[in-house]
């Protein structure tokens, strides 16, 4: 190996100013697992996703709307459409309109950027362990610098989790629209949208946009508040990233099942 600044050695951990290591790492632990997890997980539930996203159906059983098609604004399922069919005319699946926007959301998240650097493209598989690109621009260019949208597929998210909360609020009736009443599902919508607000009030964006461009935080003790309320919670952002994946993906499953008649829905009252 030479470090004299070309060819693949050349960059990165093979720069002329890294330290001579021949090794691809020094590790001794499984560092290989959590990048092995997240490729697995993430890896299923893109195939799961992308085949639910695609089926058009069985996304509604009411009161329950599965969130891969909420708010379903396409030639949807009668009651399924609170908020009206502004693009009836669309032929395909009525999930393809609205995806783009929870998943831009969370493509460009920082902790799954982080994740799916890792997992998926080696770039580092792990802290301390070398990568095997030879060359590195970061996000400074195309396609990566489009990451920067994440501030505005922010907001787009808190619209969703409006509308989440609402197909939440909704899923207390019954399917004669009478309130008071509570099934299994309910209790999924309610845990998943608890999951998809901690997801998005934990966001990184979401802490600079209370809490960021002051230059006192004592001139704005209200932005403060909420900066250390965010900054906790951001603390935990990557577990709320993995919560909310699994209580979406589980809704989505309960609510194909139900729609399926694979099983009726444990009513509590
Ligand atoms: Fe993860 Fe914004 S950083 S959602």
């Amino acid at each position: 190996a030479t470090r004299d600044g070309d060819g693949p050695l050349g960059a990165g951990v093979g720069g002329p100013t890294r330290a001579l290591i021949e090794d691809r790492t020094l590790r001794q632990d499984r560092w290989w697992l959590y990048p092995l997890t997240t490729f697995v997980v993430f890896s299923a539930f893109v195939v799961y996703a992308t085949v639910r996203a695609f089926m058009g159906s069985r996304y509604y059983d009411s009161p329950y709307l599965s969130p891969f098609y909420s708010p379903c604004l396409g030639d949807c399922v009668d009651g399924a459409s609170d908020f009206g069919q502004p693009f009836s005319w669309w032929p395909l699946s009525a999930a393809l309109i609205i995806l783009i926007f929870p998943l831009g959301f969370r493509m460009t998240c920082y902790y799954y950027r982080k994740a799916y650097y890792r997992s998926f493209w080696l770039s580092p598989p792990a802290c301390g362990v070398a990568e095997p690109h030879a060359a590195y621009s970061g996000e400074t260019r195309f396609p990566l610098i489009l990451q920067n949208a994440h501030r505005w597929f922010w907001y787009a998210a808190v619209v969703i989790g409006v509308i989440l909360t609402y197909d939440t609020v909704i899923s207390f009736r019954n399917a004669d629209h009478e309130w008071g009443h509570m099934g299994l599902g309910s209790v999924l919508m309610v845990v998943n949208v608890a999951f998809i607000w901690a997801y998005t009030l934990s966001c990184h964006s979401c802490r600079h946009i209370v809490g960021g461009r002051m230059r006192h935080f004592s001139k704005h003790p209200v932005r403060y508040k909420l900066w250390t309320w965010v900054s906790k919670l951001n603390a935990r952002h990557a577990t709320f990233a993995w919560a909310s994946l699994f209580s979406i993906w589980l809704v989505d499953l309960y609510v194909l099942l139900l729609a399926s008649n694979v099983f009726d829905d444990p009513r509590f009252f």
